[in-house]
């Protein structure tokens, strides 16, 4: 049947939608599946309505399509999609409210404080102590996320997170390792250790950077990559994710492994991360597209 892929749409994360769906269309194309793009408008639900595709493949990220809500008009519509539904969707686009469902099941996640106004940003300071990072609660891919190692630089963090939604999250800045993993049919992918010579993984060394190192293998012992993939795999389901995702994590020094997010549709460009640990177990970009578009069935 028919699969029409969503992207684009009105979110921060437009322009790597329009990369992630660009890609997964022409792979499909490429297997010989009859799958047409859709840029995800005011007008969607009267497009699906008028179309009625047999499978929906979800290939739109941030708020508007990750988050729940295009989930919600699929299920209503009765139109099967790709990854996770309503709840899970709606849980992994609030970092803060991930957090609140890991903790409760004793899942390690960095230490943090919820600001709500600007007055509130030295006794988090103090609270917590620096440095600390700041990010909106509802964003994708490092948008409105800053460092904080003075008050100062707190206060402006503040501010530019503002720019992108109206809660915000501090978090202790852990110091050491970013690792990533990515689930496909209840199972991990090999981990991908990051690293980037600037000060984190941003927007700009997750897309333009080409100073940005992705180590697959990611060089940690068998046993402590069988760790890490339990804890991902563990915080995928405490969220009631379903078909794929990504899971992001940091180390510290002393080895301890920490939480971030869960990503529901994660990005699929030329530089995103779930491709390329799908590659390291011998997928290909195609298997890996028709390996997601088999979640619209179940
Ligand atoms: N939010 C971006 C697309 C990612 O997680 O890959
Ligand atoms: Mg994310």
């Amino acid at each position: 049947g028919r699969v029409a892929v969503l992207y684009g749409g009105r979110s921060a994360e437009r322009e790597v939608s329009l990369k992630s769906g660009a890609a997964v269309l022409e792979a499909l194309q490429g297997a010989g599946v009859d799958a047409y793009g859709i840029d995800a408008g005011q007008d969607l639900a009267e497009r699906l309505i008028a179309d009625r595709p047999d499978r929906v493949f979800i290939a739109l990220h941030g708020r508007g399509g990750e988050d729940g809500s295009l989930q919600g008009l699929l299920e209503s519509l009765r139109l099967p999609y790709t990854g996770s539904g309503v709840l899970a969707s709606a849980l992994g686009m609030d970092k803060l409210r991930t957090k609140f469902v890991w903790q409760s099941l004793g899942l390690s996640t960095p230490r943090y404080e919820v600001l709500r106004n600007k007055s509130d940003c030295n006794a988090i300071f103090e609270q917590l102590g620096g440095p600390l990072i700041v990010k909106p609660v509802h964003e994708g891919s490092s948008i409105g996320m800053s460092k904080a190692t003075t008050l100062a630089e707190l206060e402006q963090a503040w501010d530019d997170a503002q720019q992108y939604d109206d809660q915000s999250l501090v978090e202790q800045w852990i110091t050491g390792a970013e690792f990533t993993v990515a689930i496909l049919d209840g199972r991990a992918l090999p981990a991908i250790r990051l690293h980037t010579p600037h000060t984190f993984y941003d927007y700009n060394a997750k897309y333009l950077a080409n100073d940005t190192q992705y180590l697959c293998p990611c060089g940690l012992p068998e046993d402590r990559e069988r760790e890490l993939a339990d804890l991902c795999l563990a915080a995928f389901h405490a969220v009631g994710c379903k078909g794929w995702g990504r899971v992001d994590v940091m180390q510290d020094e002393s080895g301890r492994f920490y939480l971030l997010e869960v990503n529901t549709v994660p990005g699929m460009t030329d530089h995103s991360l779930v491709p390329m640990a799908a590659k390291a177990a011998g997928m290909s970009f195609t298997d890996l597209v028709l390996a997601i578009l088999a979640s619209a069935d179940y």
